[in-house]
């Protein structure tokens, strides 16, 4: 995939009660490289621990994150990164949403930035350019799995890349001494299920 610059990124800065003043930075958004695996697997492992996003209760190393890297792009599956002053400020990948075969033209989305990040606009570009690249490999519906329904900001972000609330499948799971909810959201990619599948199964 080639290299997307983003050039004018909005960031959100609050001066004075509700009010917010755009301010112009950038960030480069490029295919993930094996260098990046151990900033993806601190940022991941963060929100791991002290999040919802993730059913997930024990961080995974570098090495495993660098193990799940290696299948996904073996399975023809994008995985990005979010580049900021040299360092990776977020990550975005997506991955089979279930193994059987009649599910091949759907994919699962994973969208995670940096807390220091958050709030600039770097997932909706993040999200924006994983949209793009998973409609050019042949993927037709993307699926993004919520981990709860008070993940505003997820929720949010995805409404606003065109995914549609499809369902919520209440207190699901466990962790942090609370049921959680799953929130699933729904968008087609390029035709979606408009003409029918081309992806072959997998030999
Ligand atoms: C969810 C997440 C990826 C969003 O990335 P981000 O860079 O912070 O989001 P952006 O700044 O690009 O904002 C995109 C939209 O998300 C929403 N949003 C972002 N932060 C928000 C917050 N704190 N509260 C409510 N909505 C928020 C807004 O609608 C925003 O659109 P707008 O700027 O037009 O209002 C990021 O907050 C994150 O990594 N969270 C922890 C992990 C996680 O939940 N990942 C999603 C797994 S499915």
């Amino acid at each position: 995939m080639s290299r997307i610059r983003v050039i004018s990124l909005r960031r959100r800065r609050p001066v004075c009660h509700n009010a917010v003043v755009r301010r112009r930075t950038s960030v480069l958004i490029r295919p993930c490289e094996p260098d990046d695996v151990p900033q993806i697997a601190s940022i991941y492992g963060h929100a791991v621990l002290t999040g919802t996003a993730s059913f997930e209760l024990e961080a995974p190393g570098a090495a495993e994150m660098g193990r799940r890297r290696a299948a996904l792009l073996e399975g023809g599956y994008p995985y990005l990164v979010a580049e900021r002053d040299g360092r990776v400020a977020g990550y975005a990948y997506a991955g089979p949403y279930r193994a059987r075969p009649a599910y091949r033209s759907t994919v699962e989305n994973s969208v995670y930035v940096a807390p220091a990040r958050q709030g600039q606009g770097i997932g909706r570009e993040l999200l924006g350019a994983l949209l793009l690249s998973a409609s050019v490999r042949g993927f037709r519906q993307m699926i993004a799995v919520i981990g709860d329904s008070g993940n505003l900001s997820s929720i949010r972000l995805h409404k606003a890349a065109g995914f549609t609330h499809v369902g919520v499948l209440r207190s699901v799971g466990w962790k942090h001494g609370r049921w959680l909810d799953t929130v699933l959201m729904q968008r087609p990619l390029g035709p979606g299920a408009e003409i029918p599948s081309d992806l072959a199964p997998a030999a």
